[in-house]
């Protein structure tokens, strides 16, 4: 395998040997058949004011996390503060009783999980985020479910960002080590070539070494122009790679800054990063 092959690591700038789509990075509107855009000003994903829980109880109390387009921001935060929940809302598994989600200028708050694949989403959620009977390869075709084109090559360049799937791609993904179905999981999700890859704890379990190579690969996806959204338990090392971080207590922003701006705050140190 040549690295030529790799849009990860060549001609970063041409989306045309990326996972994103052909065209760039419009979004047709399926109801109206036409592009929407974000309005000047407006970030890539705005998911604003988010109210809700799973009952009686909102978890969620006015969360507003904001990406713009090929960049990465990571939400850090204690145990039980609501990251994942904002993951699910933001993903449309979770019925908001206020706030909305824009999506590249498209109000997809009432859209399902499916619909927001449709629109350019992908989401590798904090656990059974593959399928561990099936093998590698099967794992990334069933991320390409939605897809009516030839996702060949998109699978090629999954392969190329993560090598060794493409040595295991026969072997069951539950035989794979904790690093490796991770790769899996990003994998799978990049079979829908979003624009926004959103990840729930992607280096949950595993070694320094193994979380640091993952995080240049996602610098590496974020670099074709996807944006990413990531939770993150490693929050000193997420924070180094984020440009926009998100500090979430009990469901509600507590601090919000670049990731060098947050990991520069006293407060935020002392408090979230053990001095
Ligand atoms: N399916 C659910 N039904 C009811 N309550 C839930 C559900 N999932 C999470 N919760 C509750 O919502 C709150 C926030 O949980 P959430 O999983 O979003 O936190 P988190 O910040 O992702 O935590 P962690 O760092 O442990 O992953 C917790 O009090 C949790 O018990
Ligand atoms: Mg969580």
């Amino acid at each position: 395998m040549s690295s030529t092959q790799n849009p990860w690591q060549e001609d970063r700038g041409n989306k045309d040997r990326s996972i994103t789509r052909p065209g760039g990075s419009e979004i047709i509107d399926p109801e109206t058949g036409h592009e929407a855009h974000p309005a000047p000003g407006t970030p890539f994903l705005l998911a604003e004011n988010m109210t809700g829980g799973y009952g009686a109880a909102d978890i969620l109390h006015g969360c507003t996390l904001k990406v713009e387009k090929g960049q990465i921001a990571v939400i850090v935060g204690p145990n039980g503060a609501g990251k994942s929940t904002a993951m699910k809302a933001v993903f449309g598994m979770l019925k908001l009783r206020q706030g909305r989600v824009v999506l590249d200028g498209k109000d997809i708050t009432h859209l399902s999980p499916q619909d927001r694949v449709a629109h350019g989403m992908g989401f590798v959620p904090q656990v059974n985020n593959v399928f561990p009977s099936m093998s590698v390869e099967e794992n990334l075709e069933m991320g390409a479910f939605l897809r009516r084109d030839d996702f060949r090559e998109t699978m090629e360049q999954v392969y190329d960002l993560f090598p060794v799937l493409k040595e295991k791609r026969r072997q069951p993904a539950g035989e794979l080590s904790g690093g490796q179905r991770q790769q899996v999981a990003v994998g799978r999700a990049l079979m829908t070539r979003p624009k926004l890859l959103m990840l729930d704890e992607p280096t949950a379990g595993v070694s320094p070494i193994v979380m640091d190579e993952l995080f240049d690969r996602i610098i590496e996806v974020a670099r074709t122009g996807i944006s990413i959204l990531m939770v993150e338990q490693n929050a000193r090392q997420a924070l180094e790679i984020a440009d926009m971080g998100y500090v979430l207590v009990q469901g509600a922003n507590r601090y919000t800054g670049t990731g060098q701006e947050l990991l520069a705050d006293p407060e935020v140190r002392r408090t979230f990063l053990g001095g």
